[in-house]
């Protein structure tokens, strides 16, 4: 295994076969150590995602004054209970993840300490306007530059008062920033979500005996938080991710002679966008052994090779539940008859990368047919005519499009090679290996 890797080089693949468990749910495995933290006591998490990204939401929170460590097989945190985080002694540097930077803004905003946010490149691009403008609402104060951009210094307020905010765009996010600044606000807090996005911090908040609920108005949820709870500690088990299980399951799709069992994948309702899409454009796949898990809907998914894929259009109202699967989902698109259109993604710009661009981008390089606007992309699948590939992507610290174009290139006539990789670690460190022990034929170049 090759840990420290830039390129990688994607082949051919003749078929997957196996039984694999996909790595942990990374929003999930987030939300455990924050929450993880504010309660007061031991917690224990099974399952927690050891990747990048999580790893810098659990240094953030040791600077913050939580205690946090691994015990043979699970991770053990001794919480300081909520409004408790101490001032951290240098700056907090989220790297890639934009999950850690937005939620423990959140947190910190309403707790009277002072903390200073960055990133890497990527996140250092990202806007961070959508949850500085809500938090400011609560009293606090942001320092930025012109464009709310990292590094941000937050000042957080000692007197915060409760909100009431409609997201103006889908984001959960900026509704877990805005719930958990409000666990340490007295009164009720509310926020609004036109659309329903994942509701994992809400799941385990109530969980762990907040005192918060949703009220569904149509389509709309306002969630309501009452503040001061004591969190109480308790073991969160994490499932898989169905974000990193998409890739799997769109490959198997894809490669003649497939068929795989992925374990224990979590299918949160509010996630489970990609498999409707899947399942209209004729993918065969099977959901098995349905239980929940901490309050989370889990099973296990049976892919086989699906040889009749063809393009569909995929509603703008689904978007909020798939956000995370537009890049495999196109590569899925490219090898199925007739164009899919993806309607309402412009959200997708705003990712680790502009992710409508750089799909169109590779795609195209590789010999696949798209147009974009805006909100929408549209490609223009091959069906049983060739892929080419040869192509050589720039991933730009993107994951997702890594591991998109990683997939590309195993039903590609020619290789597909694919720089700025190393950020799969991010969400899914193990991909390769994984993949690669299930019938992929991708190889990292060493540095
Ligand atoms: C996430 C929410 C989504 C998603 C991200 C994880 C979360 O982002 O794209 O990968 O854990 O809350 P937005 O809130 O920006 O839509």
């Amino acid at each position: 295994m090759i840990k420290n890797f830039k390129t990688i080089v994607s082949n051919k693949s003749l078929g997957l076969k196996g039984k694999i468990y996909i790595p942990s749910d990374k929003s999930i495995s987030h939300r455990a150590l924050i929450l993880g933290s504010l309660a007061v006591g031991k917690t224990s998490i099974f399952g927690l995602l050891e990747s990048e990204d999580v790893f810098k939401t659990a240094n953030a929170l040791k600077a913050l004054g939580a205690d946090i460590y691994k015990e043979k097989d699970y991770w053990c945190i001794h919480g300081v209970g909520v409004g408790g985080f101490c001032e951290p002694d240098d700056i907090i540097d989220c790297g890639n993840s934009g999950t850690s930077v937005r939620l423990l803004m959140g947190v910190v905003s309403t707790c009277p300490i002072k903390a200073t946010f960055t990133g890497d490149d990527s996140l250092r691009k990202r806007p961070m306007d959508r949850v500085v403008k809500p938090l400011s609402e609560f009293g606090s104060k942001f320092s930025t530059n012109f464009d709310f951009k990292l590094p941000i210094n937050v000042n957080g307020t000692s007197e915060p008062f409760p909100i009431n905010y409609t997201l103006k765009i889908p984001s959960a996010q900026v509704k877990s920033a805005i719930l958990l600044a409000g666990l340490n606000v007295r009164g009720r807090t509310k926020v609004t979500e036109n659309e329903p996005t994942r509701d994992h911090t809400e799941k385990m908040l109530k969980s762990l005996g907040a005192d918060i609920y949703t009220k569904k108005k149509g389509l709309q949820n306002i969630i309501s938080i009452n503040g001061f709870p004591k969190l109480k500690p308790s073991v969160i088990s994490i499932p898989g991710d169905i974000s990193s299980a998409s890739f799997p399951i769109a490959l198997a799709c894809m490669i003649p002679n497939s068929e795989i069992v992925i374990k224990n994948v979590g299918l949160n309702p509010l996630r489970d966008g990609f498999i409707e899409t899947l399942i209209e454009m004729g993918g065969n796949i099977k959901i098995q052994n349905k239980h929940f898990e901490a309050g989370e809907l889990v099973a296990d998914l049976n892919v086989r090779y699906s040889p009749n894929l063809k393009g569909v259009e995929v509603p703008k109202e689904r978007s909020a539940r798939m956000i995370d699967e537009y890049p495999i989902l196109s590569i899925l698109a490219a090898s199925a008859k007739g164009p899919t259109i993806m309607k309402g993604i412009q959200e997708l710009r705003f990712k680790e990368s502009d992710r409508i661009e750089a799909i169109a981008d590779g795609l195209e390089k590789s010999g696949v047919e798209i147009k974009q606007k805006k909100d929408q992309l549209t490609v223009y699948g091959k069906g049983k005519n060739k892929i080419e590939g040869g192509s050589i992507i720039e991933a730009s610290n993107d994951h997702r499009i890594a591991m998109s174009f990683a997939s590309l290139g195993s039903i590609s006539e020619k290789s597909i090679e694919i720089r700025g990789a190393a950020s799969i670690k991010t969400s899914f460190p193990n991909f390769i290996d994984l993949m690669n022990s299930i019938g992929l034929n991708i190889l990292a170049l060493e540095d």
